[in-house]
């Protein structure tokens, strides 16, 4: 009698534990069929047949990252760094827009298609109809709950009644709400498409030109390492503002951490030492295209500004944005070029040995 006590006991114990690893009470959304067609913002309609292929493949390719409900706690997120996106959100680093607006769909095929290099999403070989399917689908995750200590108690309890699955995300917001004002908040951006290379045949030139932005006027190195010396660092911004900067950063050399707390992804990212990591959103076979799309767009969820649109770079008598960024590009280019060669160890060593 005791001893049944104790393991009816223990086995309560363990039903405890399991509820408490699993509070699942709910179907995750990719989990439940959808039973209509989905209307977004713009007007447009996902077809029921459509977003059912693209959860069933959101199941097969994506769930074990980015979770059943988006939320990008998915069975094998734990520990990744950088941890899978929320795609709740809808907040991306990578598209290539202008003003950081919502990406497009082609940026949601190509992530899909290509992976993030670096991080723990691999590229998929999809058909093109399962990777629109994907895109569909993924566009209808659920923001998360309303933020009560940002929009207030009864705002929440009005969202909380007018959807109970959470409340519309980013794309879905215009026609969830009942008003344009979504759409006004949220707009799709522009695609940048990258331009002709004005510096063809002049690629020595355009790394000049890039090494004196990146150091003096556009200021990457703020967030981004240096790679120039003390002396040579003083020289260039004399040369293109007409006197020495007054202040480096200490940690000149180092990527400068972009806190959680001033990016919207919630956790600390370092910017890209382009002598040591790989690029996420650049693919070998068009480098300097990806590179200005995304120097250009910049990247998402506050990280890194848009260059088009920059008061530093803005365009100077006799200049062209495309020459600019383009000049960027190919100094960038030129340092991921040194990755994993002598080049890169002999640059860093000659930089530590500076006076
Ligand atoms: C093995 C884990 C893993 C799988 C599987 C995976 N992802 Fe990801 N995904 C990630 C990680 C990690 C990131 C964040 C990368 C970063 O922040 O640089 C990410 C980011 C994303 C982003 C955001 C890109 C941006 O610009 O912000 C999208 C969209 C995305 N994944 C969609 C998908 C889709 C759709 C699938 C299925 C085809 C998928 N992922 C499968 C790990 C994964
Ligand atoms: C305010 C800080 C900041 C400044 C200034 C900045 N960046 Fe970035 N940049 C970042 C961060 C953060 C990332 C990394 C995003 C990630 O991987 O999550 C990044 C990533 C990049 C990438 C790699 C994108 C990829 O696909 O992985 C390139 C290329 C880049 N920056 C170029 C530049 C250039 C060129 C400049 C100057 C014109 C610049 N950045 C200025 C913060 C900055």
């Amino acid at each position: 009698m005791t001893g049944g006590g104790r393991a009816a006991v223990a086995g309560l114990g363990l039903a405890a534990a399991t509820l408490a690893a699993c509070p699942r009470e709910r179907p995750g959304w990719a989990e439940r069929p959808f039973e209509a067609e989905v209307v977004l913002a713009d007007g447009t309609v996902l077809e029921l047949p459509t977003l059912e292929a693209g959860r069933r493949s959101y199941l097969r390719h994506c769930y074990g990252c980015h979770g059943l409900d988006g939320d990008g706690q998915g069975p094998v997120a734990a520990g990744l760094r950088p941890p899978p996106r929320d795609l709740r959100r809808a907040v991306f680093k990578f598209g290539g827009v202008t003003r950081q607006a919502l990406l497009t769909d082609d940026d949601l095929a190509r992530i899909v298609r290509d992976g993030l290099a670096g991080t723990a999403m691999l590229g998929r070989d999809l058909p093109d109809a399962e990777v629109g399917a994907l895109v569909a689908f993924v566009k209808t995750f659920p923001a998360p709950p309303c933020d009560r200590a940002r929009r207030g108690a009864g705002t929440c309890r009005a969202e909380a009644e007018a959807h109970p699955e959470g409340a519309p995300n980013r794309w879905r917001a215009r026609r969830e709400e009942g008003s344009l004002s979504g759409q006004a908040r949220f707009p799709v951006g522009e695609p940048i498409a990258a331009p002709e290379d004005p510096w063809r045949g002049r690629e020595g030139d355009a790394r000049e030109r890039g090494k004196l932005l990146y150091h003096a006027r556009a200021g990457c190195d703020a967030c981004h390492p240096a790679y120039v010396t003390r002396a040579e660092y003083a020289a260039l911004s004399i040369q293109s503002e007409g006197a020495p900067k007054s202040s480096y950063r200490d940690d000149m050399y180092r990527p400068a951490v972009r806190p959680a707390a001033d990016n919207e992804f919630g956790v600390d990212v370092a910017p890209p030492d382009f002598t040591r990591d790989r690029l996420r959103s650049v693919r070998d076979d068009r480098e300097l295209d990806d590179l200005y799309v995304r120097i250009a767009a910049g990247v998402g969820g506050g990280l890194m500004p848009s260059w088009l649109e920059s008061a530093e770079l803005a365009v100077r008598p006799g200049e062209t944005p495309s020459e600019l960024i383009y000049a960027l590009a190919h100094y960038v280019s030129s340092l991921c070029e040194l990755r994993g060669t002598e080049g890169a160890d002999a640059l860093w060593r000659d930089l530590a040995a500076q006076p």
